[in-house]
């Protein structure tokens, strides 16, 4: 119940700091859209390997409203072609980085891109994958 525990005690954080005149517009949870540090353009990941897609947490507000979720993203022309790498999870829990297995099943290319949505979505520069050797 640590969850619901949190949740109620943002809430009552939020109500106490409102009571105080907070500024307008001013919610419980932040929305946070961190920024990929992994996969960059010179990433070259395998087929079938474990691999950790991580992202800056030095902005990262005190109360995260919203969970993450890792999504592997082919540029050009099937650029909307998608491929779920992990659940939804916890991205304040996560600590700026989720590990992933590059599916058995993906052909190798230089145009892969990782999407980590948060509120909306940030993306990683395109790299590349390669089959196993
Ligand atoms: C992912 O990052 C964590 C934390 O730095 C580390 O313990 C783990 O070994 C990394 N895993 C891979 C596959 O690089």
């Amino acid at each position: 119940m640590k969850f619901t525990t949190s949740i109620l005690a943002s809430a009552l954080a939020y109500f106490a700091v409102s009571v105080n005149a907070a500024p307008a517009g001013r919610s419980a949870l932040d929305v946070w859209n961190p920024t990929i540090t992994s996969p960059t353009a010179e990433t070259v990941w395998i087929v079938g390997s474990t691999v950790n897609v991580t992202w800056s947490t030095a902005n990262e507000p005190a109360d995260v409203s919203n969970g993450g979720q890792v999504v592997l993203a082919v540029d050009g022309l099937a650029r909307f072609t998608a491929q779920d790498l992990s659940p939804v999870f916890d991205l304040a829990a996560a600590d700026g980085f989720y590990t992933v297995t590059v599916p058995d099943d993906i052909a190798p290319g230089n145009d892969y891109q990782v999407v980590l949505f948060g509120d909306s979505g940030n993306i990683s520069p395109s790299f590349t994958i390669v089959a196993t050797s």
